[in-house]
């Protein structure tokens, strides 16, 4: 039994039908405002808020409770349903046309005046959001967010399940199998010097999952990676994970469709069309300067080095020689840039890795540039006309090695897009990027990593240049962009445990190594591993989106910080000596 009347609607669910009725609504006290004589509260839970009067003609003993009442109180109110008088009718509430008349209140809980009110327009620091995320947590707009979520998984389970995908669930504590990212470990208390790693994501289980014969499997799951956290990144966050047998890219992309088409439906409302676009990386960097382009603007690059090969500015023809790019693009109507924000262009350009940054100004009378000391008028005009720049329009040009200077280009897209407001907003982008390529060098390391991961096959018609010219190969890997944002990836698997090998030889694996990381997955492969492939999106950047936040900490319940701390539970924390030496662990 409770000692308190419970509720019989929530603070969202009363209007004029309910006129007459004697109810009882539970919640948290929103506001007070005492008028003298009668007292006004607006009663607040996740469904809504409701207005409760107080009056000594209705009830002394409850109004005179009323008085008490303070911010986040927790109560009990009974009383009747009334028409609000004409003129003080709230159109912001959906119950904005009735009020209750309190006849009776329980006051179930006080609470300490909170650090920040309870309302969407709060100008506090994130951090006292995050210490007190509870309270943080009842604003309208963080409960619209997880409700998103909880939607987005509701919808996702019916999908995989109506297309006859079954859930299983991975093990969070498994061993340490480097994916890209550094590991979280966790010590071993019964065996002494040994670790665990909590999943940088199931990929191994779940193509284990395929040999054993699961064809169709998916998982709401979380991941963990050790790595610098940004606005998209936290060290734990939730994905979908998706694998399937017997298929090619073709299933994997179009099931995956079938599931955003559902999500944006269901969530916002929104018609997505399918099949989305499909762009190959060489093409996403060389139109866009980024494997994750923004195709909701145009601004688009296009390549001079051609024009540039043979030009007495040695900077141009060098970088063309060597094998680099010139290439730019046109910023309309731009021409009458100061000299002041070009020099922060170039201060950007620099700041990303750039020798410099080369402009082109075309006015009715004339195409000028940065290097007209160098550069032969035909080529300016030459350049300008390739990039598409008009009387009135900027050129920004840069050259240097392939990727490098796209990616500059990428950048400055970027920025040029947002100083001059053309995002348009309400625009759902989706397109794939395919053909990645399957290694890249890393000088750090001085050896081959994957750009993917180790599992990813190669394109069978290059699966030759393994032998010849790694770097050339192209993985049978894809990524789903909306908006300029990665929010999933995945490939085509390696299914042969001598390919494998081979991959793991590529990344300066050895045999012993890669016996002891990935022995089980190789022994595997060799009773029956069947083709497969799957996908994995990132649930925390596709609902961050949909909501229109900008950090995935706003769609998140409980995140770290950027410096990976919980404010809330004061995350990670010291412990006893004695928990450590039970792990055989000493601190240093
Ligand atoms: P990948 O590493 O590309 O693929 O991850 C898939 C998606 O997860 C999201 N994501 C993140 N979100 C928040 N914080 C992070 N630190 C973070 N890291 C990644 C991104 C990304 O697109 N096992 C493979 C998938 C596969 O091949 O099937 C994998 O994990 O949205």
């Amino acid at each position: 039994m409770t000692s308190y009347t419970k509720r019989t609607h929530t603070c969202g669910e009363l209007r004029e039908i309910h006129i007459g009725q004697t109810v009882t609504v539970t919640g948290w006290v929103d506001v007070r405002r005492d008028l003298g004589g009668v007292v006004f509260i607006d009663l607040r839970d996740r469904y809504g808020k409701t207005q409760v009067v107080f009056a000594p003609q209705h009830d002394i003993t409850a109004y005179e409770k009323a008085q008490s009442l303070r911010s986040e109180y927790v109560i009990s109110v009974t009383g009747k349903v009334e028409r609000r008088p004409v003129g003080t009718e709230n159109p912001e509430l959906p119950t904005g046309t009735i009020d209750i008349t309190a006849m009776e209140l329980q006051i179930l809980n006080k609470a300490e005046t909170p650090p920040f009110p309870i309302e969407d327009a709060i100008d506090v620091s994130e951090e006292l959001r995050l210490k007190y995320r509870y309270l943080d947590l009842r604003r309208p707009m963080m409960q619209r967010n997880l409700l998103a979520r909880h939607r987005f998984y509701q919808i996702t389970r019916a999908y995989y399940d109506r297309h006859g995908f079954i859930e299983v669930e991975t093990p969070i504590l498994m061993k340490s199998t480097p994916e890209g990212a550094r590991d979280f470990l966790v010590p071993s208390r019964i065996h002494r010097g040994k670790f665990y790693a909590l999943p940088q994501s199931p990929q191994t289980y779940k193509q284990i999952l395929m040999v054993a014969g699961y064809d169709r499997y998916f998982q709401i799951v979380k991941c963990f990676r050790d790595e610098d956290l940004r606005a998209d990144r936290q060290p734990e966050f939730t994905q979908i994970d998706v694998e399937m047998s017997f298929v090619d890219e073709n299933d994997v992309l179009a099931t995956t469709e079938g599931l955003i088409a559902e999500l944006w439906s269901g969530i916002l409302n929104v018609d997505v069309k399918v099949p989305f676009h499909r762009l190959t990386y060489k093409e996403a960097m060389e139109k866009y300067g980024s494997d994750k382009p923004d195709t909701r603007f145009r601004l688009e690059i296009a390549d001079c080095s051609d024009i540039v090969a043979k030009s007495s500015f040695r900077i141009f023809s060098e970088t063309v020689a060597q094998g680099g790019v010139v290439a730019g693009f046109a910023v309309p109507g731009q021409a009458t840039i100061t000299r002041n924000q070009l020099d922060g262009l170039t201060d950007l350009a620099k700041s990303l890795g750039a020798g410099g940054l080369v402009y082109v100004r075309v006015t009715d009378e004339k195409v000028e540039s940065s290097v007209d000391k160098f550069v032969s008028p035909e080529e300016v005009k030459s350049i300008a006309s390739r990039i598409g720049a008009k009387a009135g329009d900027l050129g920004l040009l840069i050259s240097g090695p392939w990727q490098k200077a796209l990616s500059i280009l990428g950048s400055l897209r970027l920025e040029m897009a947002n100083r001059l407001n053309l995002i348009p907003k309400g625009k759902w982008n989706f397109l794939w990027v395919t053909d990645f390529p399957l290694l890249e060098y890393s000088e750090e390391e001085k050896r081959f990593v994957a750009v993917h991961h180790p599992f990813t096959s190669p394109k069978p018609e290059d699966a030759g240049l393994l032998d010849t010219d790694p770097l050339k190969a192209r993985a049978r890997a894809y990524d789903l962009v909306l908006n300029g944002n990665e929010i999933a990836g995945g490939s085509i698997r390696i299914y042969n445990s001598e390919l494998q090998s081979k991959m793991f030889g590529l990344l300066g694996i050895g045999p012993e190594e890669a016996k002891a990381k990935f022995g089980f997955l190789l022994e595997a492969f060799k009773y029956g591993a069947p083709p497969h492939g799957g996908i994995a999106y990132g649930v925390d950047r596709m609902v961050m989106l949909m909501t229109g936040m900008k950090s995935i900490r706003d769609v998140m319940a409980f995140p770290k910080t950027s410096s990976g701390l919980s404010l809330m539970d004061d995350s990670p924390s010291a412990v006893d000596e004695k928990q450590l030496k039970e792990l055989h662990i000493r601190t240093i």
